[in-house]
């Protein structure tokens, strides 16, 4: 056997990329798609685009790198988590388009939840908080509001998955309706303790059994794929959200451990062991995936936007032609000159949980230039994870070490050095960026006899480079002051 595929199935692209035994990238493919915003905070895609692009990709990177199918040990899938569909079992097709995980239309309903007084329930059963971020009332929604939709369920006719499930769907034909339980535990549907989906929370939300996917290990032999798509059967070895990927692609296999990923938004988790605990600063409990026996979770803080700035840089003002433009044109000011950009166009994640935040720009003046906005930009991200990590340290009741990176904007690094400056803790990046990828690769490898087992794994993780603070602790603090106040006026501002 040659290689493991992992297929990344992001917010915004599509990705396939190929491993060899010693971790090494054989081949990548990438393809964009739709993004579509059918009214203020809602955010969909085309679950048919999804599919054909990821098969493009995956196509492409087969032939790219001459493989035949029987040279392929597995393929592991890692994707957007979260984002929720329906399909109708007979005939393949969605009943609606995704709903995304920016997505923000259940807000209102997730605050009657809460009033309603189901907080402690729902996160001591699913170590989440009540957010429209998540599936459930995402899955609500589209039963309550597409004709038909509910009874159809109720006969059985529709299945619902996030999206490595409608992956699984699609490229064994139909033959698999399952999930993993890294996915299942973004649902707001399940139980973390008992690994299981949860009646009470079923019954709460309306939502049938039948819909449900079956829940398997991350690491585990799903079903092979097609024979018509890629000229001969291939295995598929797993599943993982691709934020838990992320953690097992970064090998942080031992409490305390802890990453962050740069993609459209920013998502750092850390190891805390076999068993789950709340968090007391509002971050969330969630599994992590593991290739043995053992249960491991993580605390996750999610902030829902990070690398999409530098697009809405690019699309929306149309201050930068191109993503990389970012870094060089921010570097060329020595700092914002006062300007702080909150990056709140989704509302606040973790820890503010703030729905209804919307994106706010302060400090400009008549100096103020492009080179100004963008520098600001790249700090908002920075800022936003430093906040994540203040309460991931306060929960733990210690300091993290070290913090590994990865994801597009990790190669960035102005922010990385702007990362550890403003944490005051060493950023270590791996020589591997595309450790989301590398973690799917690991579990289906893992689940295919393609590696043995963690040690055959442990040596494929490398540093590239270590940032160390350089910025003195009091600037810092200071400058994370202004910060906590720009983002005070960004809070609330759609109620
Ligand atoms: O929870 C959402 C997350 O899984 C999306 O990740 O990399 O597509 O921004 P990404």
């Amino acid at each position: 056997m040659k290689t493991v595929l992992a297929f990344d199935q992001g917010t915004t692209s599509s990705r396939a990329i190929a491993f060899d035994h010693s971790g090494t990238i054989l081949g990548t493919a990438q393809r964009e798609f739709t993004q579509h915003y059918p009214q203020s905070g809602w955010v969909e895609h085309d679950a048919n685009e999804i599919w054909e692009s990821q098969l493009a990709v995956g196509r492409e990177v087969i032939q790219q790198c001459k493989l035949d199918p029987r040279e392929i040990a597995a393929i592991g899938i890692t994707n957007q988590r979260e984002t929720t569909l329906l399909w109708d079992r007979a005939t393949g097709e969605p009943i609606h388009n995704a709903i995304v995980w920016q997505d923000r239309r259940t807000a209102e309903f997730c605050d009657s939840l809460r009033e309603a007084g189901h907080l402690e329930m729902i996160a001591q059963k699913t170590g989440l908080l009540i957010d429209a971020y998540f599936c459930a009332t995402k899955l609500r929604w589209l039963l309550d509001n597409v004709d038909g939709a509910r009874e159809r369920a109720e006969r059985g006719e529709l299945a619902f998955g996030t999206i490595d499930s409608w992956l699984f769907w699609k490229l064994t034909g139909g033959r698999v309706h399952a999930t993993d339980v890294s996915n299942a535990s973004r649902t707001m549907l399940f139980d973390i303790n008992t690994h299981t989906w949860d009646d009470e929370l079923l019954e709460l939300l309306k939502i049938p059994h039948s819909v449900l996917p079956e829940v398997l290990p991350s690491s585990h032999l799903y079903g092979e794929t097609d024979p018509e798509l890629f000229g001969g059967p291939i295995p598929l070895g797993g599943a993982a959200g691709d934020q838990q990927s992320a953690l097992f692609g970064q090998n942080c296999t031992q409490v305390g451990m802890a990453k962050n990923t740069y993609g459209t938004g920013c998502f750092m988790l850390m190891n805390i062991g076999e068993k789950p605990w709340a968090s007391k600063c509002k971050l969330l409990t969630t599994v992590a995936c593991t290739a043995g026996e053992h249960r491991q979770y993580a605390l996750e803080g999610s902030i829902f936007i990070a690398g999409a700035i530098v697009q809405w840089l690019r699309d929306g003002l149309g201050i930068i032609e191109s993503s990389s433009e970012i870094e060089p044109l921010a570097a060329s000011v020595t700092d914002s000159d006062g300007v702080y950009l909150v990056p709140a166009f989704a509302g606040l994640g973790a820890p503010h949980w703030d729905a209804y935040a919307r994106g706010t720009i302060v400090g400009l003046t008549r100096g103020t230039t492009r080179a100004h906005i963008a520098r600001a930009a790249l700090e908002g991200i920075a800022f936003q994870v430093a906040d994540v990590l203040d309460a991931m340290q306060q929960d733990a009741g210690t300091k993290i070490a070290e913090l590994r990176v990865d994801g597009g904007a990790a190669a960035n690094n102005l922010l990385m050095q702007f990362q550890a400056d403003i944490m005051q803790i060493p950023v270590v990046r791996p020589k591997v960026l595309e450790t989301t990828a590398l973690g799917a690769a690991y579990l289906a490898g893992l689940a295919s006899g393609f590696w043995k087992d963690l040690d055959d794994i442990e040596d494929v993780w490398q540093t590239e480079r270590v940032f160390t603070p350089s910025m003195p602790p009091e600037e810092a603090k200071t400058r994370r002051g202004r910060w906590a106040d720009a983002l005070g006026r960004a809070r609330s501002w759609e109620q």
